[in-house]
Formats: structure tokens, C-alpha cells, sequence
């Protein structure tokens, strides 16, 4: 799914030459093409449609409203970590028997508000936030589906940060204690506690470790029937890794082979979350080339996007190819140099990439790739920088997603006092 690629020397998402785009929008500039998160969103449903899963995309990936709308008129379910993404949720009128909340630290509110719009269900990761939830289902006079979200204790062979399947993580509860939970769930009278949810971590590249979690969960789930527990959801979580550089991921039809024989073994209805599969791909970062600074030994590039836009490079030491918006005539070219390709925030970890040989002159732009999820959801106002505009793409037409915030909007819930 090429949708970003040259045609000639310039640079095109679909069918928008991009150096429109920034014209018109200015920089730093995320832009996504429809066309690669609906097809990676069929790729899911094809590859999972014998066991009919619902999909439920993951927002922290990218929560922009025009993008969620996107996936849930394509029929995607969402998955939600906050009071925030659920508002999010409601207001492109998501389904509530799509919607699947987790999140180790829900608040009482959160709790509330999710119950109140009769979400699908609960992925609840503790005893007590079990407990909480059935005294607020018990007080709204409701009864609300819960799966256990399980920490298999599984090596998804990813950034240790984004590991959350092993069992020194915070993240759900351990398969001997779930066990006990399922056994005494009649003590929870407002809870249909009905399912079990794993998510053992994010760009997970291969199916072995999902694999080896499925199996964990499956005899889990033998010895739980065997008692009389009958369970009806498993929820797989997201994970599935994406090309960034010199990666080869399954695709989502090698880890549907792989996985589904266990899943359909299991018996039990499939739901996944993917979230950096549909999205990663999807969007790029176009940022301009402020200066091209020499010191002895090395060259930087200086660009006007920084780590407040994407902290992906900073935080887990990232790898995102960088390429022009245009190519120059080879003859215009100046000879490629190994440069660092950096940001104006202050501090040294402010970087997209290092050692990168590319060509440029200050006012080129340049498209920071494979951006799409987790680059402007996790992007903030540090260093006072308003955070950027974002645009859709699809086909020949283009859609202003997101303002470029204001000066006024970097300081509307701020109060001066004057003591
Ligand atoms: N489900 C749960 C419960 C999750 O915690 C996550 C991601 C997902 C689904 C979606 O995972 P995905 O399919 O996107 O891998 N900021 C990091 C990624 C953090 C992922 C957090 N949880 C990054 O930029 O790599």
C-alpha cells in the first residue's frame, strides 16, 4: 500500500502533491492518507473475517475525531483507555456495543460515564478496580460485561517501554489470581465477568510470544470450563508491529494463520485492538528545513518540527525514515552527507534522526515517515510551540483535520495572579 510515494520529483499522498499542502497549511504538518487506514482496517477484517472479531481500534494510536469517524463508519469498534477518549468516542457516535475500556487506573468518574453510555465492556485489571466497578454498576442499578485483562507473563522481544506482558509490569492481573477471580465471581452481582483480554505489548513483529500467550490463556480457559466457568470474549489487544525501517512484520494474514487455529480452538469471540497497524503507515510529518549548520566532524540539520511534535525518536530511540518533498535534478544535487537531522527545542535528545545521508538546503521540506500513530497523540506544548495542524487525505482532495494551534490557545486555562 504505496499511497505515499514520488511522482516525478515530488512528493504525492495519493493523488495531493504535498508541496500544495504545505503551502497552503504551513509546517510542521501531519498528514494522513485515508486510503492506507481504510485498506489496513480491511486487511484486519479479511484476515480475522472467519471468526467474525470485532476490531476495536485503539485511539491512543491517533485520536483525531475526522480519523475515528473514519474507522467506526467503516465498522471498526474503539478502544479506550480515559473519560477523554470515551467523549471522544461519543462524539463520532461510536456504538457503545463497540467499545472496549481499558486502562490500570480507571477514576470513579471514568467508571461512571463508560457505564452510563452502556459501553460493550470493562478490560479491568485489578481486584479492586473489579469491586469499584461493581459498586458503581450497583448504585446505576446496571449490570456491566468485564473481561480480565491477564499479564501472561510472555517476552514480546519489543522496547522494554512498550512491553506490557511480563509479569514484572503493571499491567493486568496474573493467571493464578484470575483463576480465583473466575471461581468467586458471583460475589460481583452487578459484573458479567465473560471474558479474558491480554495485550502483551506494541510493534510486536512476530506471532511467537501472541502465540505463546494464546496457549496460556486456552489451557486457562480448559480448566475454567472443567469448573463450569463458561467464558464467552477473548481479547487478543493490539501489538501488531509495522515497517519502519528494515523490519519484517507478519502480515495480517500470517498472524490470522497462525493464530486463529488456538482461537477457534478456544471456542470463544475474537476481539482485537490494533492501533499503530492501521495507523502507523498512515501519516507522515512534513516539517521545513530551518538551517543546515556545520560544526568540525558533523552537520546538523535544524527543522522546524521537534520532539513536542514527535517524541517517538527521543523517547524509545525511534527510527523514522526522512526523505525530501522534492527531489532535485541529479545535477542540481549537492553530494549527500551524513547529517543529524534535529529539532529548536532545548535539549539535546531532540532529534528525528541520526547519520542520515540526504542533500538539503535550508527552506527544503522534508517528510518524516511512518508517523501516522503515536506521533501527534503523544505530541505537547513543551517549549511554549503550539502543536501542529493535521490533514486527511483521500484521493485527489484533502481535508483540514486540526487546526495549528494558537498563541491563544497555548495559554486559554492559564491564570495570571498577581501577588
Ligand atoms: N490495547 C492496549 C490495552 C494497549 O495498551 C495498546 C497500546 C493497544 C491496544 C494498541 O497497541 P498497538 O496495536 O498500537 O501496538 N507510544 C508507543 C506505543 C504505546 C502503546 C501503548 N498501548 C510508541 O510510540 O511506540
Amino acid at each position: 500500500m504505496h499511497e505515499f510515494k514520488y511522482k516525478g520529483n515530488d512528493f504525492y499522498c495519493e493523488s495531493v502533491k504535498l508541496k500544495n499542502l504545505v503551502k497552503r497549511y504551513s509546517t510542521p504538518l501531519y498528514i494522513y492518507s485515508y486510503n492506507v487506514i481504510a485498506g489496513r482496517f480491511a486487511r484486519l477484517q479479511k484476515a480475522f473475517r472467519s471468526v467474525s472479531a470485532l476490531i476495536c481500534y485503539s485511539v491512543k494510536a491517533n485520536s483525531n475525531l475526522s480519523i475515528l469517524k473514519c474507522l467506526v463508519k467503516l465498522g471498526a469498534g474503539l478502544d479506550i483507555v480515559s473519560g477523554g477518549e470515551l467523549y471522544r468516542a461519543k462524539m463520532v457516535k461510536c456504538p457503545p456495543g463497540r467499545i472496549v475500556y481499558a486502562s490500570v487506573g480507571k477514576t470513579e468518574k471514568e467508571i461512571r460515564e463508560a457505564i452510563e453510555y452502556g459501553i460493550f465492556m470493562f478490560n479491568a485489571e485489578s481486584e479492586q478496580e473489579l469491586d469499584k466497578i461493581n459498586t458503581i454498576a450497583k448504585r446505576l442499578k446496571k449490570k456491566t460485561n468485564v473481561s480480565l485483562r491477564i499479564n501472561p507473563d510472555v517476552e514480546p522481544k519489543t522496547h522494554r517501554y512498550i512491553t506490557t506482558g511480563k509479569k514484572e509490569t503493571k499491567f493486568g492481573i496474573d493467571i493464578d489470581s484470575a483463576r480465583k477471580i473466575f471461581l468467586s465471581r458471583r460475589k460481583y452481582g452487578n459484573l458479567n465477568i465473560i471474558g479474558i483480554h491480554i495485550h502483551i505489548g506494541s510493534q510486536v513483529i512476530t506471532a511467537a510470544p501472541f502465540i505463546k500467550a494464546i496457549k496460556k490463556i486456552k489451557s486457562l480457559n480448559d480448566r475454567l470450563r472443567a469448573r463450569g466457568v463458561l467464558l464467552r470474549y477473548f481479547n487478543i489487544g493490539g501489538g501488531l508491529g509495522i515497517v519502519y525501517d528494515k523490519e519484517e512484520p507478519q502480515t495480517a494474514h500470517e498472524f490470522a494463520q497462525r493464530v486463529l487455529p488456538l482461537l477457534k480452538e478456544a471456542g470463544l469471540k475474537v476481539i482485537l485492538e490494533p492501533g499503530r497497524f492501521i495507523l502507523g503507515n498512515a501519516g507522515i510529518l512534513v516539517t521545513k528545513v530551518l538551517y543546515v549548520k556545520d560544526i568540525p566532524h558533523k552537520r546538523f540539520v535544524i527543522v522546524d518540527a521537534a520532539m513536542n511534535d514527535l517524541l517517538r525518536p527521543a523517547l524509545y530511540g525511534a527510527y523514522h525514515k526522512i526523505v525530501p518533498l522534492f527531489r532535485r535534478a541529479k545535477s542540481q544535487e549537492p553530494r549527500a552527507k551524513s547529517v543529524d537531522v534535529v529539532g529548536p527545542v532545548c535539549e539535546s535528545g531532540d532529534f528525528f534522526g541520526k547519520e542520515r545521508k540526504l542533500s538539503v538546503k535550508k527552506e527544503d521540506y522534508l517528510a518524516v515517515l511512518g508517523t501516522g500513530a503515536y506521533g501527534f497523540s503523544m505530541s505537547s506544548n513543551y517549549n511554549s510551540r503550539r502543536r501542529c495542524a493535521e490533514v486527511l487525505v483521500k484521493g485527489n482532495k484533502s481535508y483540514l483535520i486540526r487546526e495549528r494551534e494558537t498563541y491563544k490557545d497555548l495559554v486559554s486555562k492559564e491564570i495570571i495572579v498577581d501577588i
